[in-house]
């Protein structure tokens, strides 16, 4: 209720609070602010646990990874953002060239797999997705599928896959396409794309299209599959998933971020909530819950319905790396956006 309130008066409320708490986390009746690109229901699990085991009661603003790294350096010291979620990297190195991070406690890194997590510490990964081949064996048997996503550009791929070009997911893949071949090769790719490939809005609409038969195949994240098998698996039970492995571009893992704004006036609930998210309960939630999104933890199982994150042979990719505003310009330049 408090968050509709004009400012002057959530100040004067949280001015009251102060005065009156003894406790530390009551000073603040709002709590923290997260900017939230994540799924909502997966950040709410969080949220949810989080606020159970330490009272402090968590804001959240959702929007998707552009929009809200966008929105934060715009915002700049003025946010009211304390930390920041992201589905894939690239809004968390947009974020962190603007220098608006603050490092993050070592403890908290830690307990992270240090292959996902860049090495300066200014931001985590929180979880993680696959690139994934999505068909439809009544289209294609397992002898006609690509070894490697750059096979998608040959003209015998024309009309036979899909693709949503306008989310971070699919902007995620080309930024570490982009790491991994370069500029020239991922150009061209990227136009043989768009000669090849039907657009659809989402990636849930690529899976649905694949399993109406509407198109052989797509290029998506492998939890959309999960989840809706999890379900009813209406939209997904005509379909099959290849994981491309040995390094190939289509392989990439995508690293889902968070990070704590060096403009957070909450740095120290801020840092024990990403601390939360990463430790042993946080990661429980991805094996538990209904994301079907990789764990990132130390030690940390994902759901035993996937296939196992080491088995997927992903390239190494610095996440730190990741150019979504090349990326977008190169997209932008072969007509997908
Ligand atoms: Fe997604």
């Amino acid at each position: 209720m408090i968050s509709r309130f004009p400012s002057f008066l959530k100040k004067a409320l949280l001015t009251t609070a102060l005065l009156s708490a003894g406790h530390a986390y009551a000073a603040d009746t709002v709590g923290l602010v997260v900017y939230n690109a994540q799924h909502e229901s997966l950040t709410k699990a969080w949220v949810e646990g989080f606020t159970q085991e330490t009272g402090i009661p968590v804001t959240l603003r959702n929007g998707d990874d552009t929009e809200m790294g966008n929105q934060i350096v715009q915002e700049g010291a003025d946010s009211p953002a304390d930390v920041f979620l992201t589905e894939n990297s690239p809004a968390m190195v947009l974020v962190d060239n603007a220098g608006l991070f603050s490092p993050l406690d070592k403890s908290t890194l830690e307990q992270v797999d240090a292959a996902y997590r860049p090495a300066h510490g200014k931001w985590v990964g929180i979880a993680a997705r696959s690139t994934v081949f999505v068909y439809n064996p009544s289209k294609l048997t397992e002898a006609d599928l690509p070894k490697s996503i750059m096979d998608l550009a040959a003209p015998s791929w024309k009309g036979r896959w899909a693709a949503s070009p306008g989310g971070a997911d699919f902007q995620a893949i080309v930024a570490a396409m982009l790491e991994q071949k370069g500029e020239a090769a991922t150009l061209d790719w990227l136009k043989a794309m768009k000669t090849n490939f039907t657009a659809y809005r989402g990636n849930s609409s690529v899976l649905k299209a694949v399993n109406a038969g509407q198109i052989d195949s797509g290029v998506i994240y492998h939890y959309y599959a999960y989840v809706d098998q999890a379900k009813t698996g209406e939209n997904s039970k005509n379909t099959a998933l290849h994981y491309f492995k040995h390094k190939d571009p289509g392989a990439f893992v995508s690293i889902s971020g968070g990070g704590v704004l060096a403009s957070s006036k909450h740095k120290e609930q801020a840092q024990a909530f990403l601390k939360y998210i990463t430790g042993k309960d946080g990661q429980a939630v991805l094996k538990n819950g209904k994301s079907f999104e990789y764990a990132v933890g130390k030690n940390a199982a994902s759901n035993p319905k996937l296939v196992p994150l080491q088995q997927l042979d992903a390239p190494t990719v610095d996440a730190s790396k990741l150019d979504s505003k090349k990326a977008v310009e190169l997209m932008t330049q072969a007509g997908l956006l």
